[in-house]
């Protein structure tokens, strides 16, 4: 199928890319021409790992172009994905100006009927109103548009995988038409008739192939904040029991590891720690407890998991304080600059937040991160960025690991140790192990586990 995709940012390039990965035929557009330009040189403006691969060889092959003009790739498509921004406005809700504006787009300039589907992430009853506005905006051409929701669910870091193996597909739709045409879209996926980029030349693993799941658009938009909701809650909920299992003396990667092991619970997002980053969770959250509060319900179990969120760096300042007491002029390395580990995103990034912290105490903080480097400096360019987490780790007086990659495990500890000034380590990821810290010469700290 001819698909546009409006919006070549995190999921507008990997949507436009795994769906020319599938079989379609993509044009893909932003109105930052400098990204366009980037692209088409060749080059990726996020670093997502796998995608740069099958960007290369569907341009190769014809199936995905790139276009700074909006209105050639309206023309293009049959189906518009629009993928565009919704940041948070100050009051939380979502600025849906974007999606406003890309409708208008669509609605002067289609020229044959379209079926319109939200990618970003959009408060419910979004639909509603971009149905209304592409009425309204396109009344003089008569052109036909059935509107869809159809909500990402992809990880930073594991995007295309997530892309072509999802758990669940969710199309909100309220006609059949609109249905067929997105199931013939994702028909390759739903029946894994692609050539996977990851698992290629041997088959996919045989695991049941996604759900097809087809709810009103009311529901899917839904569905997409009641998700990212959950995943916030359930790493709050474990941070909590870390502070818990730090005052009883228990661990908590015991503790989560049992509880996680209840298949109706499950294991996942339970990692206690800085707590959660990122341009989606923390805005998503927000805008959840925005609409609720709009549509008159109280969601006040919400507010308290961005309440915990936020208190988690403080959490880890007082560790850092235990051992250096005063922090003013002291050298302090941060391992860790992204929001997560494989991922060069800082955008809401618990490390940052905590770099932010040690600045006003005073501290003198140099920072390392395999990926981030670059996209930090722009935002705490006060922070001399080292070159290795040994030049980070030379003659501080504190090391504190702030991002779960996973590179940081297997570093020479030893090293770290005699570059220190004062081998003194808080690990708010939880990498390490105790014991072998300790028998290093360390003063460790962690989360949730016994000192
Ligand atoms: C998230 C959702 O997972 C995805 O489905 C959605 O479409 C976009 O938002 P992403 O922002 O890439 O994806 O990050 P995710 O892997 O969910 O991690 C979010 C944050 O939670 C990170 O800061 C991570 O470090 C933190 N986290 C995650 C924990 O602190 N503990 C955990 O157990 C898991």
């Amino acid at each position: 199928m001819k698909i546009s995709v409006i919006g070549a940012g995190y999921v507008g390039l990997v949507t436009g890319g795994c769906l020319a990965e599938i079989g379609h035929e993509i044009v893909c557009t932003d109105n930052d021409a400098e990204k366009i330009a980037t692209l088409e040189a060749g080059r990726l403006p996020i670093y997502e790992p796998g995608l740069d691969g099958v960007i290369a060889k569907t341009r190769k092959q014809g199936r995905l172009k790139f276009s700074a003009n909006p209105v050639d790739a309206v023309a293009a498509g049959d189906a518009i994905f629009i993928c565009v921004g919704t940041p948070p406005l100050p009051n939380g809700g979502a600025d849906l100006s974007a999606i406003d504006h890309v409708a208008r787009l669509i609605a002067n300039e289609a020229r044959s009927p379209k079926l319109v589907v939200e990618k970003s992430t959009v408060p419910a009853q979004t639909g509603q109103e971009l149905k209304r506005a592409l009425a309204v905006y396109g009344r003089k051409s008569k052109v036909e548009f059935r509107v869809a929701s159809n909500p990402e669910f992809l990880r930073e870091g594991t995007a295309v995988e997530d892309f072509l193996h999802p758990d669940r597909i969710v199309v909100g739709v309220d006609d059949e038409v609109a249905e067929k045409q997105l199931h013939e879209i994702y028909r390759p996926v739903l029946e894994r008739k692609f050539n996977c980029p990851f698992h290629a030349p041997s088959p996919c693993p045989d695991v049941p192939p996604p759900a097809w799941l087809v709810t009103t658009i009311n529901s899917a938009e839904l569905i997409k904040h009641a998700s990212n909701s959950f995943l916030a809650l359930k790493i709050s909920y474990a941070n909590m029991l870390a502070d818990l299992a730090e005052r009883l003396g228990a661990d908590i990667q015991q503790v989560t590891r049992a509880v996680g092991m209840d298949s109706r619970i499950g294991g996942s997002f339970l990692n206690a720690g800085l707590g959660f980053g990122g341009f989606c969770l923390p805005k998503d959250l927000q805008a959840f407890v925005h609409l609720a509060e709009k549509s008159g319900v109280d969601f006040s179990l919400l507010k308290e998991v961005e309440k915990i969120n936020k208190g988690r760096i403080r959490h880890v300042i007082e560790k850092v304080r235990r051992g250096l007491w005063v922090m003013k002029g002291k050298p302090i390395a941060v391992l860790g600059l992204a929001f997560k580990a494989n991922t060069d995103d800082v955008r809401f990034s618990p490390a940052i937040d905590l770099i932010l912290e040690l600045l006003a105490e005073g501290a003198n903080v140099r920072a390392f991160d395999p990926e981030a480097s670059e996209k930090a400096r722009d935002v705490v360019p006060q922070v001399k960025i080292s070159e290795s987490p040994y030049a980070a780790a030379r003659e501080a007086e504190a090391l504190i690991i702030a991002t779960e990659w996973k590179q940081f495990r297997d570093l020479d500890w030893q090293r770290i140790h005699d570059a220190m000034t004062h081998p003194f380590v808080v690990d708010a990821r939880n990498l390490l192990s105790g014991p072998e810290m300790k028998q290093l010469g360390f003063e460790y700290y962690s989360i949730g586990r016994p000192d």
